[in-house]
């Protein structure tokens, strides 16, 4: 499985993911990507909006891998390309703040979405979005900002966003094509190695709306992170995790 990029420029959408998913259902190929210079209306995970001013890194990438089995492991690898990526072409290092933040000092650069279509038993697409707060000022993030960075507060300079844009796309089409020769393994080490929470006290805020602290334990090799939680060891799947941050 090699992916062959197709790149489709817009300036304004709605979010790149959702022109993914509309293009994917009518069939356009594995390895069309969206980029746009800003979304009006850009997802986060869980129903929440991606704050997306001209000057970031705004794409999602439409795959058929063809198989159900391990898919949930392509949120990470987008991660792992984020942030490989934004190292190679920024000199910035983040670290993924389990599921799927790219943080630096524990402020929110960028972040991943995956989301999968389904037909009967079988996958029709998957489409990985990515997000990483570029030229501009963590100012216009509004009540956001605080929280968040960007790499050109990071850097003190513009970065060139095509260059990460290009290097963040070939970090992912490696961890992409490994995945699909079945190195999950390989990715889940990676993964292990750039996490920010590894053995740190972390606060979560479960599905079922009770917010719980705990010593964040092992990545697993399915993706999910054991926490310790009063003794107990809890194993977190990312769909049920509204946030995590780090104490
Ligand atoms: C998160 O951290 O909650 C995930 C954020 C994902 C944002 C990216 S930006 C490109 C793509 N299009 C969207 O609407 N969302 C993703």
């Amino acid at each position: 499985m090699t992916l062959s990029w197709l790149v489709r420029e817009y300036g304004e959408v709605s979010s790149t993911q959702e022109v993914a998913e509309r293009l994917a259902s009518g069939g356009a190929r594995e390895g069309t990507v969206i980029l746009a210079e800003r979304q009006n209306s850009g997802r986060g995970r869980m129903e929440r909006r991606w704050l997306s001013p001209k000057g970031g890194l705004y794409l999602s990438i439409v795959l058929r891998p063809g198989r159900v089995g391990g898919v949930h492991l392509l949120t990470l690898a987008g991660a792992l390309a984020a942030a490989e990526g934004t190292r190679r072409a920024a000199g910035v290092s983040p670290k993924i703040r389990w599921p799927n933040d790219l943080v630096v000092g524990g402020r929110k650069l960028g972040g991943v979405i995956a989301t999968a279509s389904t037909r009967g038993e079988s996958l029709e697409f998957v489409v990985v979005g990515i997000g990483v707060n570029g030229n501009f000022r963590t100012d216009e993030l509004g009540d956001l900002s605080s929280a968040s960075a960007t790499l050109m507060e990071l850097v003190h300079a513009p970065v060139d966003l095509p260059s990460l844009r290009s290097r963040i796309l070939e970090e992912f089409a490696l961890r992409y094509e490994g995945w699909g020769r079945g190195e999950e393994l390989k990715l889940i080490r990676l993964a292990r190695s750039l996490l920010s929470t590894s053995g740190k006290k972390v606060e979560f805020a479960h599905l079922r709306g009770t917010v719980t602290r705990g010593i964040a334990e092992k990545l697993e090799e399915d993706g999910s992170l054991v926490v310790k939680v009063r003794g107990k060891r809890l194993r977190l799947r990312a769909e049920e995790v509204e946030w995590l941050r780090e104490l």
